[in-house]
């Protein structure tokens, strides 16, 4: 029973570390059918092309996505994030963008990791807004936030779930004292949804607060829920208290399965240090380790072997975290430890 495999290795560096999360599938000893897509900045600025309505028809009939980066300075911001991930996350309903961190002991604290929920289809990605008057002395943006009670409380049941499968221990970070509507809808969706998990501790933060506690004392952390703008900034700070972002991993879930889910680093193509071997390929292993968990836990076919592969790669990169090398390099030390 083979997995079919969409590729979008994309722009910059995503190529290089797709490249390496692939190889380490193979040394885990999984095998998949891949099909690569050339989408992206570079494709966008060589034929207009972003993401064609029939590619995401092929797509739907695939059983994950794996992901490089997309983004080219040349492109206007925007384009490709709009209109190919954004797009992606949208059209393929994928509602959870889920990103653990792991931080090391030290500084008088014990080893720590805990995992960010970000909604990932509404807020203020939903494009809700426009413009009045554009490129004059008078002109007007507005840009709304989308909160629908199905799709913060479905993000909301999808956090009590994972608390429950962790340490049960469950954050809502939002800003309910400033943002009266979204804040009072999230905040009603979390207290009232509460009452169905009373195994699961909560607690609220502020998300200026959670920045704090994010850097000074993460370990109050278990699963954190969040909007879409909030999660976005969050885990890049969630990145770079835990070893960086050559280290964060990330998985844009539909959970019904209703359509293939996405597994990307965090990061971007990062163009100052592309096509020089120089990226740390671990972010893009660990999203591949994420990708073979989340397909061997279908309840409609689970695969104790392929769950198990994607705990042994996530080991393995714990045990190369602290190795410098080449892009490649890297994967080889990480596939060398399978
Ligand atoms: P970036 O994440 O690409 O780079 C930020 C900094 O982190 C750079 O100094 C880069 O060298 C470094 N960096 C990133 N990944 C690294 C890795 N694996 N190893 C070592 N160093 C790494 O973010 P930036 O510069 O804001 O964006 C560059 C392009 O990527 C833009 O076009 C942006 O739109 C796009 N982007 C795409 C994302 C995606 O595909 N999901 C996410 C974020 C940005
Ligand atoms: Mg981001």
């Amino acid at each position: 029973m083979g997995y079919r495999i969409g590729v979008l290795g994309g722009d910059g560096i995503g190529p290089e570390v797709v490249a390496e999360g692939l190889k380490v599938i193979e040394a885990a000893g999984v095998e998949l059918e891949t099909v690569d897509y050339d989408l992206g900045g570079a494709r966008y600025l060589k034929d207009g092309t972003i993401l064609p309505d029939s590619v995401l028809e092929e797509w739907r009939g695939l059983d994950a996505i794996f992901v490089g980066a997309v983004g080219a300075p040349e492109v206007p911001p925007g384009v490709i994030e709009r209109g190919l991930l954004l797009k992606m996350r949208f059209e393929l309903d994928l509602y959870i963008n889920q990103r653990p961190f792991k931080l090391d002991a030290g500084d008088g604290h014990e080893a720590h990791d805990f995992v960010v929920i970000r909604e990932n289809t509404e807020g203020a990605y939903a494009g809700e807004g426009g413009f009045l008057r554009k490129g004059t002395a008078h002109e007007v943006a507005t840009q709304g936030s989308v909160n629908t009670r199905m799709g913060v409380e479905r993000a909301i049941r999808y956090g009590f779930d994972l608390a429950g499968k962790r340490r049960n221990h469950l954050t809502l970070a939002h800003k309910t004292n400033v943002l009266n509507f979204s804040g009072d809808l999230w905040s009603r969706a979390f207290n009232e949804v509460a009452e169905e998990y009373p195994g699961i501790e909560t607690a609220y933060n502020h998300v200026d607060a959670a920045c704090i506690y994010f850097v000074q004392d993460p370990q109050r952390y278990d699963v954190i829920v969040t909007d879409n703008l909030f999660g976005d900034i969050l885990t890049d700070l969630g990145g770079a208290v835990s070893g960086g972002i050559g280290l964060a991993a990330s998985a844009n879930l539909n959970p019904d399965r209703t359509a293939p889910s996405m597994f990307e680093p965090v990061h971007g193509s990062a163009p100052d240090i592309a096509g020089q071997q120089k990226a740390n390929p671990i972010a893009a292993i660990l999203s591949a380790a994420m990708m073979l968990e989340f397909l061997g836990a279908d309840p409609a076919a689970v695969n104790a072997e392929v769950i198990d592969a994607g705990a042994r790669i996530r080991a393995a990169c714990d045990a190369c975290t602290d190795m410098t090398g080449s892009t490649a390099e890297l994967g080889d030390a990480v596939s060398s430890k399978l």
